[in-house]
């Protein structure tokens, strides 16, 4: 019989509320994906302020969730499981939806998973294009989080073959827009402004491409270094921006090394699927040269939709019903957040 799992993710600054419905054959189909964004609120900060993040997710809790069920026409006492982000991400925002999630699973007698929330990024893709094949390989892309990652089995079989050894991607474009004068987050006024400027119009540098760098390990620190000088020397010499420009050659030099990385693990692995996701995952530019590298190395291509690739509660429903259907012991309703969680 079908089965219907919630899905609960707080660890930065969107309520996530999801549900899935996990068929007889293994398929996850999405029900509601419900989000409360307190973006908002920290904007003025330039980034996330871990108090304001927690708070907003008090408040938005219980009404997100009640959206969620009217949204998918179900009633509460249709869950078969619970399933929410446990880490990584803030302590405190995380705290609260462990504690959501464990009454609702106390007060419906139904089993709890405590997940990985950059699983959660990869599971999202099967509501969208169905069950993944294994091994694959997922370019996760976010805020936090730059990673490619060997996936032999969504519940229990994930491996790092590279990560950043400095800020993640999603990072760099928060910075740079901040040297721009565009607002937080940076990724979707940086992907506007690059639609009118010349990628080729700066050679900003190519981070850990080096012939002694590690193939598979990202670095974007020089690169927002670079263009933060590089704006800098231009209003030294009392010349105006060229916004678009600048975003336009950071952007690509951002999607250049993913994409040429991504391409070369998943041709040096075997592997012949890759999923791409996360907040910057949205990107058009990135998707764009994903498109085209993967289509030349004859790689299948997954990237979810924009909506799907930034944090949600579906990305956890869904990993919770893989969790489900692969037989996976719960989580002990005692366990912690884990903000540092691998
Ligand atoms: O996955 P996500 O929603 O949250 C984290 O787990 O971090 O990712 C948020 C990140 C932010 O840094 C944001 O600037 C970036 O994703 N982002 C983008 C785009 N949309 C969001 N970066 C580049 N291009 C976009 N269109
Ligand atoms: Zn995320």
């Amino acid at each position: 019989m079908a089965r219907i799992i919630l899905g609960i993710e707080s660890s930065c600054d969107e309520t996530g509320v999801g549900l899935v419905r996990l068929r007889d054959d293994g398929g996850v189909e999405l029900l509601a994906d419900e989000v409360a964004s307190s973006v908002e609120q920290h904007a003025r900060f330039g980034g996330v302020v871990p108090e304001v993040a927690s708070r907003a997710h008090l408040e938005a809790m219980t009404p997100t969730v009640r959206r969620a069920f009217e949204t998918a026409n179900l009633e509460l006492s249709d869950v078969d499981a619970v399933a929410v982000t446990a880490g990584p991400g803030l302590a405190g925002a995380l705290l609260v939806g462990v504690a959501a999630a464990k009454a609702y699973a106390v007060a419906l007698d139904v089993p709890l998973y405590g997940v990985n929330h950059l699983a959660g990024h990869i599971a999202v893709d099967t509501v969208q294009h169905g069950g993944l094949p294994s091994p694959c390989l997922a370019l996760l892309v976010s805020g936090g989080h730059t990673q490619l990652l060997r996936v032999d089995g969504i519940a229990n079989a994930i491996t790092e073959i590279g990560s950043t050894v400095d800020d993640a991607a999603g990072e760099a474009y928060d910075k740079v827009a901040r040297v721009l004068d565009l607002p937080y987050p940076g990724g979707p006024p940086i992907d506007k402004a690059a639609r009118n400027g010349n990628p080729e119009a700066i050679a900003f540098p190519r981070g850990m491409t080096g012939p002694r760098d590690a193939p598979f390990d990202f670095s974007f620190s020089g690169l927002k270094t670079a263009v933060a000088r590089w704006v800098e020397a231009a209003q030294r010499r009392g010349e105006s921006i060229p916004v678009d420009d600048v975003a336009a050659s950071f952007q690509e030099a951002v999607a250049d090394v993913l994409t040429a990385k991504a391409v070369r693990a998943a041709l040096d692995s075997g592997v012949s699927t890759l999923v791409i996701s996360g907040g910057v995952a949205a990107n058009s530019r990135l998707s764009t040269l994903a498109q085209e590298r993967c289509a030349a190395a004859g790689i299948e291509l997954r990237i979810p939709r924009p909506r799907l690739c930034t944090d949600n509660g579906a990305m956890i429903a869904a990993l919770g019903a893989h969790l489900l259907a692969a037989d996976v012991a719960p989580s002990e309703l005692d366990f912690s957040a884990q903000p540092a969680l691998p």
